[in-house]
């Protein structure tokens, strides 16, 4: 198994069909022992009983609230002392700022999306070195929006942009303690974050019909990537952004 005897945290479980689920069912299946974290009390919930049928632990992380971050990698260190990998699979734009013209974007849209969406990944990076102490790898999920122009996608395009050009900063700073940083380009699926996206079945309808593999990509293409990234078998990939589309990204006309 690929993960065998590893552990690992996965950030960014709403329901059952998050990437971070993807993620972790596969990651699940490779022998890891996991982590999940999920935003709050609402949807808590949905989180409990999915965690329980992979024997995961489950803590609130707010990625605004230093205190929360404070507290989850406290419990960590407490708990598990070292860890393995880290999949950050967490993003958010007021639903306003995902339709229309990027240029109406307010400074606190655009502050709050870069914050939970990019900086949220510089602060994971600030503690991993002390819970990695003998190396590892943390995950990111971006989307084409950072390289090309996507209809509605707007400020997260952007704040995708800040946080793919965030991987590559970080593997740098990170490398000298043996941890990678990498992020999947993932293709869109149909989750809580994307239904918020302005005209996102058109986009899922695109890309079927233009994608070398003629298929959308699922949770599970992503998580078993995810898997890859975490594992030894990925040990001299950093600082890279592996698309995850069904090839949709090569494709111009
Ligand atoms: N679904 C797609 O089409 C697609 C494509 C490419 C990349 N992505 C990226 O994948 C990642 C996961 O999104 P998803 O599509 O699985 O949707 P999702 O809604 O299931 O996951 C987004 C997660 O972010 C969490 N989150 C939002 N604000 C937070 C905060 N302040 N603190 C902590 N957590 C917070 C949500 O609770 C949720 O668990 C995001 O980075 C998203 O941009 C999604």
């Amino acid at each position: 198994m690929l993960l065998q005897n590893k552990v690992g945290i996965i950030l960014g479980v709403a329901n059952a069909n998050s990437i971070a689920w993807g993620c972790a069912t596969n990651a699940h299946k490779e022998g890891a022992k996991l982590v999940l974290s999920y935003l709050d009390d609402r949807i808590r919930p949905r989180v409990v009983p999915l965690a329980e049928t992979i024997n995961a632990d489950f803590l609130e992380l707010d990625v605004t609230n230093k205190n929360s971050f404070k507290e989850f990698f406290k419990f960590i260190k407490e708990k598990y002392g070292q860890i393995d990998f880290i999949i950050h699979s967490i993003a958010f734009a007021n639903k306003e700022d995902l339709r229309g013209k990027y240029v109406n974007t307010s400074r606190d849209s655009f502050s709050l999306a870069l914050n939970i969406s990019a900086f949220s990944l510089v602060e994971v990076a600030k503690y991993a070195p002390d819970i990695m102490k003998s190396g590892g790898s943390i995950t990111t999920m971006s989307y084409l929006g950072a390289e090309k122009v996507v209809e509605s996608y707007n400020v997260m395009g952007v704040a995708k942009a800040a946080l793919e050009a965030s991987v590559r900063y970080l593997a740098r700073d990170l490398g000298e303690h043996n941890i990678r940083v990498n992020a999947i380009s993932a293709g869109p699926i149909n989750t809580l974050a994307a239904r918020g996206i302005g005209g996102f079945s058109k986009v899922l309808d695109i890309v079927k019909e233009k994608a070398p593999l003629k298929r959308n990509i699922s949770i599970d293409d992503v998580g078993k990537t995810a898997c890859f990234l975490a594992s030894d078998y990925s040990a001299g990939i950093t600082g890279e952004i592996i698309h995850v589309d069904a090839g949709f990204n090569i494709i111009v006309l």
